[in-house]
């Protein structure tokens, strides 16, 4: 039997005096018993046979620890390297000048990138620049629509598809609702498909514009997956379109895009993909998948902050929509202030609508070259590595895995259940120096290109040590503990 040696373990043995502790050779210690015992001045020797508790009684065991998932047996789906023995996988860029851009690496593991990513120094400088720019001009409209446009660029590049195809807005909320409006009444097409794995958002659109006869249905969760065969039951001829994400934010799940948009596209339907849980991750060709519609926001994986989204909207769709939720800027002229003529864009601008959101352009745009510079192939490569050592360290720490273990379904992200309040454990890794989000009973470990092993090692064994302790009382232990995390792991 494996065992798994903690810091707990660690203090046990302190506290009797102890100078070393025994280890089987399949033990696993964790980064945190390895710190405390070299604080302590403890070594671990390992013993030819494995003892069955190696230090005091709390020692935790592994559940199932003859598991083996899929990725590990097979890893020729998915560019790994991680599991090839006795190779330290290496990240294709250079990990430690981009570690620097983002000043709050060095003291904390930041792993909340599903909810919202660290600041670095690109996007704090752009954002500055838009103050400075402000300041010294007080008013420069041809500057301020020029940087809007590289936003525009940037978002283009990330997804192969031209500027022209591009709409900019403040929130996925508003470019679903601008889609809805643009939707013809005039057909027999009256159903709307949506997904259980939407954000809520989503899914209140849709069900909002019911009022204008629309029928929607949802595809339900099973498992935590959405089945693919059931885009064949639901979609059919009387739909109009169907709403699908990239990634399920609660738990990661990744669709497979390329499968089901030829199955909504084949019953007639339009297809709406909200990419904001994955976008900047993997690689995503509006072209090649043939997409209809795609929206995200840039606070998460891009790099950025709330306030600015895109809408990519095909052009061969968009000359045909007249989007009823509307501004100015989505006129042919926005500057011809003419009251009485609502003409359209040519192009997806049609779909843009009040006074840009400037400030934020700035912003994105920075967050997005990140993106564009270090290659979204190259963090794909790597966010997968992260994904299988997350989920094979989680496995063998015993916790409860509410992600898909096939990194062929699997974004970044990593979602653990927890007892009791999730976002009271959220609070409890922060003391720990790890900002991880919750979300209803799991608390989400989302990393990013600039994440490293062994924070995934660190923070994994911190969702250990807190699940040890009473779920009533955890903050307030946690908040009393000596235990401190001031450099971002670069100690472990
Ligand atoms: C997949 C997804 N879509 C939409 C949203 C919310 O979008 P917005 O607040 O821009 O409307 C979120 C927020 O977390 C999300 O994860």
């Amino acid at each position: 039997m494996k065992n798994i040696i903690t810091g707990e373990d660690v203090d046990i043995a302190f506290e009797s005096g102890k100078k070393e502790i025994v280890v089987g050779p399949e033990d696993i210690v964790t980064s945190i018993a390895k710190e405390k015992a070299e604080k302590c001045g403890i070594r671990f020797v390992v013993a030819e046979k494995i003892p069955s508790t190696p230090v005091g009684s709390t020692a935790s065991t592994l559940n199932g620890a003859s598991f083996t998932p899929s990725f590990v047996r097979d890893d020729k789906t998915v560019p790994i390297h991680a599991a090839r023995s006795g190779t330290a996988p290496i990240p294709p860029f250079d990990m430690e000048y981009w570690r620097k851009q983002f000043p709050l690496l060095s003291t904390y593991a930041h792993v909340a990138n599903c909810s919202h990513a660290p600041q670095s120094t690109f996007t704090r400088n752009a954002a500055i620049e838009y103050l400075e720019n402000w300041n010294t001009m007080g008013m420069d409209w041809d500057r301020w629509m020029e940087e809007v446009y590289h936003a525009k660029e940037e978002f283009a590049k990330i997804i192969n598809a031209d500027p022209g195809e591009i709409a900019v807005g403040t929130s996925v909320s508003e470019f679903t609702s601008t889609v809805a409006s643009s939707l013809p009444l005039n057909t027999n097409r009256k159903k709307v498909i949506v997904t259980d794995a939407e954000f809520p958002t989503v899914g209140h659109v849709w069900l909002a514009n019911r009022k204008y006869g629309f029928n929607v249905q949802f595809i339900p969760l099973k498992d935590g997956i959405i089945d693919i065969g059931d885009y064949d039951r639901y979609v059919d001829e009387d739909t109009i379109i169907t709403s699908i994400c990239d990634v399920y934010y609660y738990n990661g799940f990744k669709q497979d895009l390329k499968s089901i948009i030829p199955k909504i596209h084949e019953k007639g339907s339009l297809a709406y993909v909200d990419a904001y849980q994955g976008l900047g991750t993997h690689p995503l060709d509006v072209k090649e998948l043939d997409i209809d519609f795609l929206a995200s926001g840039n606070l998460k994986y891009l790099l950025s902050v709330p306030g600015i989204a895109f809408l990519y909207v095909k052009k061969e769709i968009a000359e045909h929509l007249q989007p009823a939720f509307t501004g100015w800027f989505g006129r042919v002229d926005p500057f011809a202030f003419d009251i009485h003529n609502l003409d359209w864009a040519k192009d997806a601008r049609r779909f843009d609508n009040g006074t840009p959101p400037v400030p934020t352009a700035y912003i994105a745009t920075a967050g997005m070259k990140i993106i564009n510079t270090v290659g979204v192939e190259n963090i794909f490569q790597w966010t997968n590595i992260l994904s299988e050592h997350c989920i094979k360290g989680a496995l063998e720490r015993g916790l409860d895995l509410a992600s898909p273990t096939d990194l062929n379904i699997k974004a970044p992200n990593t979602a653990i259940r927890v007892p009791g309040d999730s976002h009271e454990f959220e609070m409890a890794l922060r003391k720990k120096g790890v900002i991880a989000s919750a979300r209803s009973d799991v608390v989400r470990i989302a990393p990013h290109f600039f994440t490293r092993l062994e924070d995934i090692d660190y923070i994994l064994d911190c969702y250990v040590e807190i699940l040890k302790m009473p779920v009533d009382s955890a903050r307030k232990k946690i908040a009393a503990s000596r235990w401190e995390y001031t450099n971002g792991g670069n100690a472990l």
